[in-house]
């Protein structure tokens, strides 16, 4: 594994590349393990998709192990289908309730679900920030790379000052979607995502990104112009906040570093 801090200036973010899989699950388990150990009752939000999968898996390990007390965690859902329920086939909530909430036996009160079937979306979502406010903000947020730089559903044209709210998902973002459920289930055109600037203010963001797939727009994302075509690309807003964890084929097309 080789860690490496940037190399101007204390605020700046840190990226680490690792050689396998299963250390950089461990090493996102590992952020969630000692946000919980500073403050058991932490508002945290983690990802659905593939890359987080082996995360989940050692979380749900050592909460059953005994060595993490996920039970007075805030759990925020990051995002998920406009309309879905957890009854949908489609349903980013149901995945993340099959992958980690139920075999990591969460209390009910203690999970926020997206206000996805609220009657008035974008008023609920609103609401959804103001919850997370209540709860002290997010201490933790652990997140994905969309191929398209997305991070949750903030799509390109997403700004880093935007609230959680209902957004337009690209086609590409669909199709991609589709595939958790092997392209069988119908994924709606709007999606209600914790907005970008919502996680820009977290205390502490994980970006975990796996596969030669996605070098390109982790280089955008890293090495390119802040643009709202490249949501990523604002996530270095954050300074030394963000920690960026990557496989070697994820990071193979930065640029060398001192
Ligand atoms: C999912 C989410 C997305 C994914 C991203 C990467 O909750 O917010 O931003 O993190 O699309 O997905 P995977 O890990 O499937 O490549």
């Amino acid at each position: 594994m080789t860690s490496e801090g940037l190399a101007d200036g204390p605020e700046t973010y840190t990226v680490t590349v690792v050689d396998s899989y299963d250390l950089l699950s461990a090493l996102a388990a590992d952020a969630v393990s000692e946000t919980l150990a500073n403050r058991p009752g932490a508002a945290l939000t983690l990802p659905t998709g593939d890359t987080p999968l082996g995360m989940y898996r050692e979380l749900v390990r050592r909460i059953d192990a005994g060595e993490l007390d996920f039970s007075q965690a805030q759990f925020f859902c990051l995002d998920d289908y406009l309309g879905s329920t957890p009854d949908d086939e489609a349903s980013l909530t149901r995945w993340l309730k099959q992958v980690f909430l139920d075999p990591a036996r969460l209390p009910e009160a203690n999970v926020h679900y997206v206000p996805t079937a609220a009657a008035d979306p974008q008023a609920a979502a609103a609401g959804y920030d103001r919850e997370i406010a209540a709860c002290g903000g997010l201490e933790l947020a652990v997140v994905g790379l969309g191929p398209n730089g997305h991070i949750g559903f903030n799509e390109p044209g997403s700004g880093p000052d935007d609230p959680t709210r209902v957004v337009d998902l690209q086609p590409a973002t669909r199709a991609q979607s589709a595939a958790y459920w092997d392209g069988k289930a119908d994924i709606p055109a709007q999606a209600m995502t914790i907005g970008l600037g919502t996680i820009l203010q977290a205390k502490r963001i994980v970006l975990i990104v796996s596969g030669a797939g996605k070098a390109e727009i982790v280089q955008k994302s890293l090495e390119g112009p802040e643009t709202t075509e490249v949501p990523g690309s604002f996530l270095r807003r954050a300074g030394s906040r963000l920690e960026v964890i990557l496989d070697q084929g994820a990071a193979s097309k930065l640029s060398p570093r001192q």
